[in-house]
């Protein structure tokens, strides 16, 4: 049995996923990894190479090629891509680009690195529980009221989150959805303090029971 503390966050956009990470992060001394923010730098990178996010064969290339920092997910051939991985090409690119399956190949193994590295942590997403780490400590998967969730990503509207979220969920590799040893939690009416709470409660009871 792993004592590693792995906990996964999936769902879909403006779900809560990064404050909840980071508050859960911040009581348990673990370490977050966004790992939204690496599909969005490649996505900016395909962009600012030119190549159509269309163009599978170019895009897994450019994937295949790429050197992404090992301990920066936003740093892709050298350069830093924070600052730009919420713009709006950004936004119409990135579930494109991470449909292709060898993107995610690439994104997935520097995913696993990062946290063997780290010894564990918080890890987000939307297919981390079902794909990435099968065997993590606990599995999270939030949602909430669309509009809610438009609220939370107002510079990007409703209608693009909702595209998103309708090529993550109906894409054939890694599609976004709750494992089945998930549990959901709606956080439309609860204070990250509530879902904290909750979580660490849960954790605690199965430490013990894993520990009768
Ligand atoms: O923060 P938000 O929920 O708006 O999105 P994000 O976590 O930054 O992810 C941006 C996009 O990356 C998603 O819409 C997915 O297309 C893709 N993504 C993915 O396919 N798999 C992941 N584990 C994380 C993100």
């Amino acid at each position: 049995v792993s004592t590693t503390l792995i906990i996964a966050i999936d769902g879909p956009a403006g779900s809560g996923k990064s404050t909840l990470g980071n508050a859960l992060a911040s009581r348990l001394a673990l370490e977050t990894l966004d790992t939204g923010a690496s599909y969005r730098a490649l996505a900016a990178a395909v962009l600012e190479a030119g190549i159509d996010p269309n163009d599978r064969g170019e895009v897994a290339r450019f994937a295949r090629d790429a050197t992404i920092d090992p301990g920066r997910g936003h740093v892709i051939n050298g350069k830093d891509y924070s600052a730009r991985l919420r713009a709006e090409e950004v936004n119409q690119a990135v579930s494109v680009v991470a449909a292709i399956p060898e993107v995610r190949e690439v994104l997935v193994g520097w995913q696993r690195r990062w946290v063997l590295a780290h010894g564990g942590g918080v890890v987000e997403g939307r297919d981390i529980g079902t794909v990435v780490f099968p065997d993590a400590t606990i599995k999270l998967f939030l949602t909430a009221h669309p509009k809610v969730r438009a609220r939370r990503r107002s510079l990007e509207g409703l209608a693009s989150i909702e595209r998103r979220d309708r090529l993550d969920s109906t894409r054939v590799t890694s599609p976004l959805g709750a494992a089945e040893d998930s549990w959901s939690i709606d956080t439309t009416a609860l204070t990250v303090e509530d879902i904290v709470t909750m979580v660490i409660e849960r954790l605690e009871s199965q430490k013990q029971g894993s520990e009768r």
